[in-house]
């Protein structure tokens, strides 16, 4: 009997779909459906796996291990799950690269690394990992505090941003999560993982978001709005008469704003102080970016008296390691690495700005380039052939096909950036 579609683990990509047969108690039969492969074809590595493997439509014999049970939808990243940027070893198998040739900046992360304190504070308290954290990362939280300005009252520490994002929703969903695309997918997941209902609304071309037709998507329902500022993938801010009009409009309600402040430190403007005056507002905020702890998992978020007491029933007790917590302490008091890190962002956006497409102004440490009239997958596809890991944007729900994420590098990198966007042009383009 044959189950429908299933995953092959080690083709490694979503988009191919297969049919199942068990024929024995060890071996299934996998065909790649021959109706899937136009769907296939506009996936890169879909195709390009096909082709190479010879699997099209012919029987091939693959071990039970390496098939999951897992169901995707083509094409619609959003729903399918959270699409991550893709891996230094996944690019150097797949298109036979030499590991240290590939850059990768796909995942907006440091490309001067973490700070050496706060490494060293990890070697430091290594040998401590036997004993528990503090359940509510109290010393991390007077770190933040110290950082932002904000009462450590008024603070929480997670998992990453992610799971920060996470416990709120445990304490506020099942209901509606407004959200306006293209942004940052895991909300939409995280909302509906805890049973509630994403709620989306568009941003304009330009990506700016329009609170009145947010506030005109708001029920009784309604739990959070989510804004990012900068946001991801197109950069830019929101503005702060905008915010505070959705605050208001969402007084009175059992709902929140939640501002997703993850690339700030990279921009002109915070909208942080508002966590003070509006009791509505939580901020979330992450040490993987200008602090360049992404392996390590710090996130944070500012809010109310209020929402942490009731944040702080229903989280993770120790959710932030040890390690994570002395080296988020040592990061967020290295303000000499900080500072080297927005200054090398700020200087890399302009030379990315030398792309020759449509490249959106950004407050982050990525820019958004349009690709129009070409596909962003064959571009992505073309760049990632000479080691170049960037983000095609297509996963993001309501971006279309044509725009392409790429992440500040060093000056280096960026050079190498801009010369094979130029490539592209020049093969292409004639
Ligand atoms: C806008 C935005 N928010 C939150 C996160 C997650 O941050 P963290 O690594 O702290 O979970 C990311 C990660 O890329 C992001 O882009």
């Amino acid at each position: 009997m044959s189950t429908p579609f299933h995953r092959i683990d080690h083709v490694g990509h979503p988009h191919i779909r297969c049919d199942r047969r068990r024929t024995d108690h060890s071996v299934y039969t996998t065909r790649v459906r021959n109706d899937l492969l136009n769907d296939a074809k506009r996936h890169r590595f879909a195709f390009h796996f096909c082709r190479v493997a010879g699997i099209a439509g012919k029987q091939i014999i693959t071990p039970p291990t390496k098939i999951t049970s897992m169901k995707h939808t083509p094409g619609t990243g959003t729903d399918s799950g959270y699409v991550p940027g893709r891996s230094i070893a996944e690019i150097a198998e797949e298109y036979r690269i030499p590991v240290d040739s590939i850059i990768k900046l796909g995942s907006n992360e440091n490309p001067l690394g973490p700070s050496h304190a706060a490494v060293r504070a990890v070697t430091e308290r290594a040998s401590g990992i036997s004993v528990y954290p503090e359940s509510d990362a109290r010393d991390l939280c007077d770190a933040i505090s110290e950082y932002t300005g904000h009462p450590a009252e008024n603070i929480v520490a997670g998992a990453g941003m992610d799971g920060v994002i996470d416990t709120l929703m445990r304490i506020l969903m099942p209901g509606e999560a407004i959200t306006p695309t293209p942004t940052f997918s895991y909300y939409a997941i995280s909302a509906r993982a805890h049973h509630g209902t994403p709620v989306f609304a568009l941003r304009d071309r330009d990506f700016a978001i329009d609170p009145q037709d947010i506030l005109s998507q708001v029920t009784d329902e309604t739990r959070v709005v989510f804004l990012c500022s900068p946001n991801n993938p197109s950069g830019n801010l929101i503005p702060e008469s905008d915010l505070q009009t959705i605050l208001e409009g969402l007084e009175g309600r059992d709902a929140i704003v939640f501002l997703d402040e993850a690339y700030v430190e990279f921009s002109e403007r915070s909208m942080i102080h508002l966590a003070g005056e509006y009791d509505n507002l939580v901020v979330g905020r992450t040490l993987s970016k200008a602090f360049g702890l992404a392996g390590l998992r710090v996130g944070y978020g500012v809010m109310s008296e209020r929402i942490r007491e009731r944040y702080l029933r229903y989280a993770t007790p120790f959710a932030v390691s040890s390690l994570a917590t002395a080296a988020g302490i040592a990061a967020l008091g290295d303000r000499e690495h900080l500072k080297r890190s927005i200054e090398l962002v700020r200087d890399g956006r302009r030379k990315l700005a030398g792309i020759p497409f449509h490249v959106y102004l950004s407050e982050a440490n990525f820019v958004l380039v349009d690709v129009s009239p070409h596909r962003s997958d064959a571009v992505c596809d073309f760049l990632a052939r000479s080691g170049i890991i960037v983000r095609d944007c297509s996963s993001f729900r309501g971006a279309g096909d044509s725009l392409v994420r790429v992440s500040v590098g060093t000056a280096e990198q960026n050079a190498r950036v801009v010369e094979a966007f130029s490539e592209f042009q020049g093969t292409y383009n004639k």
